[in-house]
Order: C-alpha cells, then sequence, then structure tokens
C-alpha cells in the first residue's frame, strides 16, 4: 500500500519531467545539432542513426513488455506451495532467442557497413581540397587549388563536395562541424580526410566548428567557423583572398585613421560580456580603397549575419585587462610598429614583406574575418586591442606572447617590461589589421 501511494506521488513529477523534455524538442534552433543535417555526409549518418534508434526502440519495448509480463504473471502469491515446475533446456526458444537478435544485427550491420565504406572512398572527382591543419590551438586553412592560406574561418561553395586534408602540427585533434561533417581525428605524420557536400539548397550560412579532442590548455577556445555561399559568392571570395593585403601593399598608402578608441569596459561579471561596438570602422580611404575598388569588392559574408547568437563567441574577457578609452588609430603607423615588433616572427601577411612568419595564423585579410583567438572573441577593435595587450591573459597556454607594456604574462610569471608596447601603439596596429580587408 505504502508503496501506491509514494507511486501516486512520483506520477505527476514523472509526467511533468516527460513533457518538459518532449516540449524542449520544439526549439527552433539547435546549430550545433547533428540531427539537422545539411550535408550528404550529415545524413548518411543522421539516417544509420534514425534506424539504429528505431530498431533499438522496438528492442527495448519487446524485451521490457516479456520482462513485466514474466514479472507479475508468475509473482510470488500467498497460496503458491512448493517449487514452481522446473525446466532444463529448450531448444525451440534458444535457436529462436540466437535467430531473432542475428536478424536484428543484419540490418542494423548491412547499412552501417555499407555507409562506412562510403565515407572511408577516396573523395569523388572534382572535390574542392582544403587542407586542414591542427596547431594548439587554432585552425590553419589552405585551398592548394586557389593558393590561399588562412585562419580558423572557411568558406564553402554550396553544391560541390569539399575534401578536407587534415594533419597536426602537434598534439592530436579533431576536426568537427556538427551539422555539416562527421568527426575526424586531425594527427600529425598522418593525413586523415573527411569529405561532404553541402546542400545546394543552402543560402548563405555560418556554421560552428570544433576541436573535440582535449589536446591541451585552451581546447575549448579551439574553434572555427565555416560559411556555406552560393558558388558566385565563393569565387568572389576566392578573388578577394587572391589579392595581397588590402592595406600596406600599394606604396606610400596615405593613413587610415580609426575613430577615437571606445572605452574598453570589460568585466568578469557573468559568461556574456558585451563589449563597446565599435561601428564606425570603414574601409580604408585612399589608395588602398581605389586599388579595391577597381577590381570590384570582393565578397565576404556579412558581418550582421555572421554574428548570430550561436556564432558569436561568449568567452569573458579576464578582470583587469583594459585599454585607455579615446585613442586614435593609425593604420601607417601600426604598419611601422607591427612590422618592427615580434609580431613579423610569427605571422604573414602578404604583401607585407617583412611579415612571413609561420608559427601563427596568415593575417592577410584579417579585417575580413569574425572572430579572432581561433573562435574566441568577435572581432572587433575593442577586442583585438585587449587581444594583442595580452592574448596570454585572454587564452591560456599560446604562443602569442603578452605585448603589452607592464603587463603580467601568465606563462613567463613576469611582467613585460622592455620591449612592450603602449596603447597607442597598439591602437595604431589594431588600426593596420583592421584595415586588411
Ligand atoms: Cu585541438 Cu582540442
Amino acid at each position: 500500500m505504502r508503496g501506491n501511494f509514494r507511486l501516486r506521488q512520483l506520477a505527476p513529477l514523472g509526467i511533468t519531467a516527460i513533457a518538459l523534455l518532449t516540449l524542449a524538442a520544439c526549439a527552433e534552433s539547435y546549430p550545433n545539432t547533428t540531427f539537422d543535417p545539411h550535408s550528404d555526409l550529415g545524413r548518411a549518418i543522421d539516417d544509420l542513426w534514425d534506424r539504429l534508434l528505431l530498431l533499438g526502440t522496438i528492442v527495448f519495448v519487446l524485451v521490457e513488455a516479456a520482462l513485466l509480463f514474466v514479472v507479475f504473471r508468475y509473482r510470488h502469491r500467498p497460496t503458491d506451495t512448493g517449487k514452481p515446475p522446473q525446466t532444463h533446456g529448450n531448444s525451440v526458444l534458444e535457436i529462436m532467442w540466437t535467430l531473432i537478435p542475428a536478424f536484428i544485427l543484419l540490418f542494423i550491420a548491412v547499412p552501417t557497413v555499407k555507409t562506412i565504406f562510403q565515407t572511408q572512398a577516396n573523395a569523388p572527382a572534382g572535390a574542392l581540397e582544403i587542407e586542414v591543419i591542427g596547431h594548439q590551438w587554432w585552425w590553419e586553412f589552405r585551398y592548394p587549388e586557389y593558393k590561399i592560406v588562412t585562419a580558423n574561418e572557411i568558406y564553402i561553395p554550396t553544391g560541390r563536395t569539399i575534401n578536407l586534408k587534415m594533419t597536426s602540427q602537434d598534439v592530436i585533434h579533431s576536426f568537427w562541424i556538427p551539422q555539416l561533417s562527421g568527426k575526424r581525428d586531425v594527427i600529425a605524420n598522418r593525413t586523415n580526410y573527411i569529405w561532404f557536400k553541402a546542400d545546394s539548397t543552402l543560402g548563405p550560412a555560418v556554421w560552428n566548428g570544433f576541436c573535440t579532442e582535449y589536446c591541451g590548455a585552451s581546447h575549448a577556445k579551439m574553434r572555427f567557423r565555416v560559411f556555406t555561399v552560393k558558388p558566385d559568392q565563393f569565387a568572389s571570395w576566392v578573388a578577394g583572398q587572391q589579392k595581397p593585403a588590402a592595406y600596406g601593399a600599394a606604396p606610400n598608402a596615405p593613413p587610415p585613421m580609426l575613430p577615437p578608441f571606445p572605452g574598453a569596459r570589460h568585466t568578469n561579471e557573468g559568461s556574456n560580456p558585451t563589449p563597446p561596438i565599435n561601428p564606425a570602422v570603414t574601409a580604408p580611404t585612399g589608395a588602398a580603397t581605389a586599388t579595391l575598388a577597381s577590381a570590384g569588392p570582393a565578397y565576404s559574408f556579412p558581418r550582421n549575419q555572421a554574428e548570430f547568437e550561436y556564432a558569436k563567441p561568449h568567452t569573458p574577457v579576464p578582470g583587469g585587462l583594459s585599454f585607455t578609452p579615446g585613442l586614435t588609430g593609425n593604420a601607417a603607423r601600426g604598419q611601422q610598429v607591427y612590422s618592427s615588433a615580434a609580431c613579423i616572427g610569427c605571422h604573414t601577411i602578404t604583401g607585407n614583406p617583412m611579415s612571413m612568419g609561420s608559427a601563427g595564423p596568415n593575417l592577410t585579410h584579417f579585417g575580413s574575418r569574425a572572430t579572432i583567438g581561433a573562435g574566441s572573441f568577435p572581432n572587433t577593435p575593442a577586442y583585438l586591442a585587449l587581444w594583442i595587450k595580452n592574448a596570454r591573459a585572454m587564452k591560456p597556454g599560446i604562443l602569442m606572447p603578452t605585448l603589452g607594456k607592464n603587463q603580467y604574462d601568465p606563462q613567463l610569471k613576469q611582467p613585460v617590461t622592455t620591449g612592450g608596447l603602449d596603447d597607442q601603439q597598439i591602437a595604431d596596429i589594431v588600426a593596420y589589421l583592421t584595415s586588411l580587408k
């Protein structure tokens, strides 16, 4: 009786929980779900999952029903006396419970093995090859067909098979775009492939990508963005990326000016800092713009769409890191500071002959990217200034040194004294990098 009473108390709770779980499935946007695939590979994996879930559910229901039936039908009753009839062996039953699971496994194994062979096969001819190189903790992307190098953001045309050729510069990483591809390990001294075709029905869209193999301190900040765009938009983007840097490639370009620096009011409160937005950063004026305009503006994914809630980084800025408000950056000066600072040892900017390093991300078209720090922060002047000032405080363990004068370097465990950059120099570098559309 007591058991019945508790059951009656718990039933409403259970029903509410089930109802809530069911309602949760009605939410509109789950950008990182694998159950809403937008590529051939994604659908192949999803179909397999659906089939397994269906067969698994049928087996579960039948087995549990049989179990409950036996438990209730043959339970001990007060009128029972002595042992129930004893049984030793039942050939028919044993053959049945061997054959039925074997039959079910056939329905699981055949499509599974077929899908594995499909996804392990070589990519079809005509696929667009993109090299993926994992670094601690960012992604290098190379398009050998177009001689483009970029970082942490890839553009892919819809309706064309993309063949990703992956390797690692250091430890094991894993590449994953939940709504477009399965996962692949990214391993040094080994080349793994994954290929898929984003649906041609897709409009321009942004997708989250992740490293899904623990790879060190900033594993969680090893993200990337994938932009699926129409073939003509892709062609335009390629043409833009093939050009040298938008600023500084033309000799004696007049210095673009950034508007006064917004106050950096970053705090550590909450997980979603709202840095001051600086909408006034525009293309550089003068010669640099003229060179670009003559060739027509290259396509890049609209920034307001690239910052859909789900694609917007939410990493908090460490408390105590701030930037002098009201500074005006000068790109020409910034180029000089950049070219004589440690930056050039690690970064390449095509068109800036001083900048040929390869340890860090290629920055040739940095200004057109939506995020910094491998998807960790929005690419705005305010965040970029803090990043240059003390990247190691914003993303633990990284190679990028702490550059701000008197900033505490968490890896060297001492403040930067000689050779550190002051806020004005950083504002100038920000103006320079921001102009590299
Ligand atoms: Cu790379 Cu985790």
